[in-house]
């Protein structure tokens, strides 16, 4: 089975898949690392962007390689780590102007006192600092320093001067230090680095303007008050397909039954626990939705009678009565107006047959299935799907559910356009016919 790398994954999908051709081009982030200890998080950076869609370049300071190699970070960005002004291959490869003019955007984290300094005084010493002055990209830097070091006012006057150039200073936050003060200074966490670079952006994505329902995760139906019937989804696949709805741009409602992860920043979470709550909740959020996923694993059966007290075992054998719980999705699939119902079939046997049967009963726009059981998907980090709608189906390879979910939305998101098309053509279809028959 084919495994894809993050990095790897992006470029092979444009250069391959001519979906991919088709939708937004990524945004091209050259990430400047300069020496210091919050460099160790940088990597995250790197797969934060990644996550996003983003393609990273990564040029590192003298400095910074004292801390982190440059490995590290062509394993996680899929490219080789760009160090040296003088490195003849390397700039036969894509030179520091080519790299400069390659970035749309130049991001500086951890960006020190001494490179704000540079960069504030125009010094093109180094690889990092040529390519800040040569390129035209935006620049936003992450400082990351000593609260001392933050607070002395030439430092200050430095950041001061790059503002009023129109450079982005992101943070610093506040905290313990690496050196043990308690202070200004500390590099912000990658995520919030990457959630401030791209809602400077917030209409490039493919789902701009778009409101999307997701549900996920299991539901819980009740015995008594302390059991429940419950099953063994995670939640991990439909947190990830939200969390790239909404980097895609997308306004995001998950109704999330119970699980062990945190709300993700930018998303409303609508916690519940049984089918019945999952439906109140989507049916409130989903009246002006365009496009719903039902990701969770809904219980398809509750008690027919939920006992007040805790059952005691008075007998040998237990047999506990079940009535259908509400199938969310074929409830809004019912709806008369729609909107682009996504579904999921989780199988333990004839994947195609089934999930097709499901897509055709559940009125649905397009169905994800995966193979389960045997230690397969279950509270996983990684999976592969395959995707069907009428007439047509693509395979996602196993990869993890983040890069699954991103491929994912694009899928969902180009067949949403196509409909939408065919809609139009339809509409102006009747309305030339009701011309021609008013005529
Ligand atoms: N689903 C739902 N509400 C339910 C059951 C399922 O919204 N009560 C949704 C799931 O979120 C998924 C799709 O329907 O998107 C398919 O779910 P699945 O349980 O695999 O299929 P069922 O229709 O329940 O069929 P079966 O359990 O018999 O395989």
């Amino acid at each position: 089975m084919a495994v894809c790398k993050p990095a790897f994954a992006a470029a092979a999908t444009r250069a391959h898949n001519p979906l991919a051709m088709s939708t937004t081009q990524p945004r091209r982030f050259l990430l400047g690392v300069t020496g210091g200890i919050a460099a160790y998080k940088s990597p995250d950076l790197v797969r934060r962007l990644i996550e996003r869609d983003a393609e990273v370049q990564v040029v590192m300071s003298r400095g910074a390689q004292q801390f982190i190699t440059p490995l590290t970070f062509q394993a996680v960005s899929g490219r080789p780590v760009r160090t040296d002004l003088w490195d003849e291959s390397a700039e036969a490869a894509m030179g520091h102007i080519e790299l400069a003019r390659w970035a749309d955007e130049i991001i500086v984290a951890p960006a020190t006192a001494e490179f704000i300094a540079s960069l504030a005084h125009g010094f093109a010493n180094d690889l990092l600092s040529t390519v800040c002055l040569a390129s035209r990209a935006p620049i936003a830097l992450a400082p990351a320093m000593n609260r001392q070091m933050w607070a002395n006012p030439a430092v200050q006057a430095n950041v001061r001067m790059l503002q009023e150039r129109g450079i982005r200073i992101l943070g610093p936050g506040s905290g313990e230090q690496a050196c043990g003060d308690v202070g200004a200074g500390r590099m912000l966490e990658p995520v919030d680095i990457a959630d401030e670079l791209f809602a400077a952006h917030p209409a490039s994505g493919l789902l701009s303007g778009l409101k999307v329902v997701v549900t996920a995760g299991p539901t819980r139906e009740k015995i008594d008050p302390v059991r429940f019937i419950s099953n063994r989804s995670s939640g991990k696949m439909g947190y990830a397909v939200a969390e790239a709805a909404r980097n895609a741009g997308a306004k995001v409602i998950l109704v999330s039954g119970p699980v062990q992860i945190a709300a993700p920043r930018g998303i409303v979470r609508v916690e519940v626990e049984s089918a019945e709550q999952m439906l109140d909740a989507v049916q409130q959020h989903v009246h002006d939705a365009d496009i719903f996923i039902a990701a969770a694993a809904v219980s398809d059966y509750r008690c027919g009678q939920i006992a007040c007290e805790k059952i005691k075992k008075t007998s040998d054998t237990l047999t506990l009565s079940l009535a259908r719980a509400p199938d969310v999705l074929a409830t809004i699939s019912k709806r008369e107006r729609p909107p682009f119902l996504v579904g999921f079939a989780a199988e333990t046997e004839n994947v195609e047959r089934n999930a097709l049967t499901k897509l055709a009963a559940k009125n649905l726009d397009m169905i994800a299935a995966n193979k389960v059981g045997d230690g397969l998907a279950f509270d996983k980090d990684d999976n592969a799907l395959m995707v069907y709608w009428q007439g047509g189906k693509q395979e996602l390879s196993l990869c993890s559910k983040a890069a699954l979910a991103r491929q994912l939305v694009l899928v969902i998101a180009e067949r949403y356009r196509q409909r939408g098309d065919k809609s139009e053509a339809s509409a102006a279809a009747s309305a030339i016919s009701a011309l021609h028959v008013a005529r």
